[in-house]
């Protein structure tokens, strides 16, 4: 799989999703979807549905990624997308006006992690980059299990690996930078997002399902379009210079700052040798 990749949102790998102090996730989600609209797209063509589903759950929906991409590929189905978060749903409501396919989709705002709505009956359930999120995802996954249909079928994404955006030799002065970076972010995210980067299988398994597939998609675009990519490494690595202010040596935060200065020649901004590579999960299941 080659293109472009998708950012994991758990701040303080640069997205401010977990961060309440955070306001670029909205954006973050969008420039993600289109980086990754066509490895979105082609997921969804792959979908080993037994009948066209007709009504489809996107839980932890974010902005949209999935389910204008389920909303396309499935013309008679209508979407309910689920997320804790009002602003991404009024994101995705607006698009989805935009499109004129607002009478196909409906949001719905809830927390998952406590009391559920009413989400019966499914034909196929999408949870992309949500499912870590949340505290108990495999009480999450008995859940999905009982409103899914006979025939129906779950789709989990997930994160496989970061986005990384720079080349292994940038920045000349501090290489391995971006490394060092996640590496401290693991040390942080991993204290308060436990599920992130599961393995996935098992728990589904777990959880009552039949495994259908289970595979891992690199994604590793070396020409992705220089405005998006240059806009979310800096929405990215900002939230990562914030975040690791007090775990990286002063050496690599001034390299950050470089980095992220606008009016600095090597500015991510201004680069055109970005990059994005990542390693996602996509499992598909049975109830
Ligand atoms: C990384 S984003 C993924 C968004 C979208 N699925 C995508 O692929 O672009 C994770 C989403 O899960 C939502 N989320 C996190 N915890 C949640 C919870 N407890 N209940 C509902 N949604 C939650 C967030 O608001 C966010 O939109």
């Amino acid at each position: 799989m080659t293109g472009s990749a998708r950012s994991d949102h758990d701040s303080p790998h640069g997205t401010p999703h977990d961060d309440p102090h955070g306001h670029d996730v909205g954006e973050i989600l969008d420039l993600d979807a289109d980086l990754l609209g066509e490895q979105i797209a082609a997921i969804v063509a792959s979908l080993p549905v037994r009948t066209a589903p007709v009504r489809i759950v996107d839980l932890g929906a974010g902005t949209g990624a999935g389910t204008f991409a389920l909303l396309e590929r499935f013309p008679d189905a209508r979407v309910v997308a689920v997320d804790a978060s009002a602003e991404h749903l009024r994101r995705l409501q607006h698009k989805a006006e935009q499109a004129g396919v607002s009478d196909r989709v409906k949001t719905v705002r809830a927390d998952l992690n406590g009391a559920w709505p009413d989400l019966a009956p499914a034909d196929l359930v999408w949870a992309s980059a949500s499912l870590h999120h949340l505290s108990d995802p495999s009480a999450a996954l008995e859940r999905v299990r009982a409103l899914l249909t006979p025939d129906g079928l779950l789709a989990v994404l997930e994160l496989a690996g970061p986005p990384r955006f720079l080349p292994a030799d940038v920045p000349v002065e501090r290489p391995g930078l971006e490394d060092r970076c996640h590496d401290a972010a693991d040390r942080r995210v991993n204290a308060h997002v436990p599920h992130r980067g599961a393995d996935w299988g098992p728990v589904i398994a777990a959880a009552g399902y039949t495994i259908e597939s289970d595979r891992t998609l690199t994604v590793d675009n070396p020409r992705p379009p220089a405005g998006v990519v240059g806009r979310y490494a800096l929405l990215v690595l900002g939230g990562m210079r914030r975040a690791l202010a007090d775990d990286l040596p002063a050496a690599d935060l001034a390299a950050l700052d470089r980095l992220l200065d606008d009016g600095d020649p090597a500015a991510v901004t201004r680069r055109d040798d970005l990059v994005v590579r990542t390693t996602r999960s996509v499992l598909l299941a049975r109830p």
